[in-house]
């Protein structure tokens, strides 16, 4: 049976192209970020908590917003009053960029799928770190863990990415719970070469060697179309870096689900990354002692379950609640 999101809203917003549905829900919730009797409305179809601890944090519930829906942080009071137990806001670029022409989000209804190649669109680390540091005064701070994720601007050389990466640690890190690296969207060239082992222990040795870098844990979010032999060698860099969590995955170049007529060129996400990302974590949790948070294809209690079940500690939701909306939360959270 749909749930009133699935029979009232989606279409509505499913009439509208895939961006510009994403801008009048983000804009919404970022103005229902203001309004305290607004939070209250949203707030009131909260559950009780399943808390969790990991990396010395409070987790509320292990249910977390997944990175690239609210790239500029502009919502995290109403994402936290959806009831999720964590936010990851970005990515966030050191340098402000309008990301790849439009149109470039893709809805695939029939594959509970979408195709997005935006190229990291965002406002940069200044402009999201003078938003942060506003919404910390205003004392509506969310409860919750949240985390940022951190990417290469577009036109900075592969080389130079790690004074990138730097640039927008420095100004984002006082915000951030715990910083995510993301080194896995297929939308930036070159990006993924940073999985690369030598590459990936510069970035984490250059990090790992800021002040106050100590308290603030680094997860890593990987790409899910690693060779076993590239996850072994990234599992080891990051294992020799004190690296906190591993986000397993970002979205797959691999496109063998999706009919020729329907396909479109950038990273597909949703249900066809499912089995891929649920056999990666139980690789990740088999191979090493870092804790897993888990997105692909979390649609329904099953999938979410059986991500747990291959042993990641969090979970992330994104198409899923494209498709089934906030009420995925409250049915996940009911099956824990
Ligand atoms: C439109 C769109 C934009 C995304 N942007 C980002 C991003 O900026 N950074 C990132 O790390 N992941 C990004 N992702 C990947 C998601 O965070 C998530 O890892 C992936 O979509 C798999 O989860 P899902 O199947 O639940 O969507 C994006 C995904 C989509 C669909």
């Amino acid at each position: 049976m749909k749930n009133g999101y699935e029979l009232f809203v989606r279409p509505l917003l499913f009439s509208l192209d895939a961006e510009t549905a994403h801008h009048v829900t983000v804009r919404s919730l970022g103005r229902a970020s203001h309004f305290d009797a607004a939070l209250r409305v949203v707030k009131s179809f909260q559950l009780p908590p399943k808390p969790k601890t990991l990396f010395s944090l409070n987790f509320p519930n292990p249910i977390g917003l997944a990175a690239g829906l609210d790239k500029n942080g502009v919502a995290l009071p109403a994402w936290a009053a959806l009831g999720f137990g964590f936010i990851e806001i970005g990515t966030v670029t050191a340098k402000a960029q309008p990301g790849n022409p439009k149109p470039r989000i893709f809805r695939l209804p029939e594959q509970q799928a979408l195709i997005n190649r935006l190229g990291f669109n965002n406002d940069g680390a200044d402009a999201i770190a003078h938003r942060l540091a506003m919404l910390l005064a205003s004392g509506r701070w969310p409860a919750v863990p949240v985390g940022i994720n951190l990417g290469k601007s577009r036109v900075t050389p592969l080389e130079q990415a790690t004074d990138d990466y730097l640039y927008s640690f420095r100004m984002l890190r006082d915000f951030a719970d715990y910083i995510t690296l993301n080194i896995s969207s297929p939308n930036t060239p070159g990006l993924r070469e940073l999985q690369e082992p030598e590459r990936l222990s510069e970035l984490l040795h250059a990090i790992g060697d800021e002040a106050g870098t100590a308290s603030k844990p680094l997860v890593v979010k990987i790409s899910p179309d690693l060779s076993a032999a590239e996850l072994t060698a990234i599992l080891a860099v990051c294992e020799e870096n004190g690296v906190s969590g591993i986000i397993a995955a970002n979205t797959t170049l691999d496109h063998s689900t999706i009919p020729p007529q329907l396909d479109q060129e950038g990273g597909l996400s949703g249900a066809p990354l499912r089995d891929k990302s649920t056999a990666l974590v139980r690789e990740i949790a088999a191979q090493c002692k870092i804790p897993v948070i888990a997105s692909g294809g979390i649609f329904d209690p099953e999938s979410a379950l059986e991500k747990f079940q291959a042993g990641a500690q969090l979970i992330q939701l994104y198409t899923g609640l494209i498709y089934r909306g906030p009420q995925l939360l409250r049915e996940i959270m009911e099956s824990l």
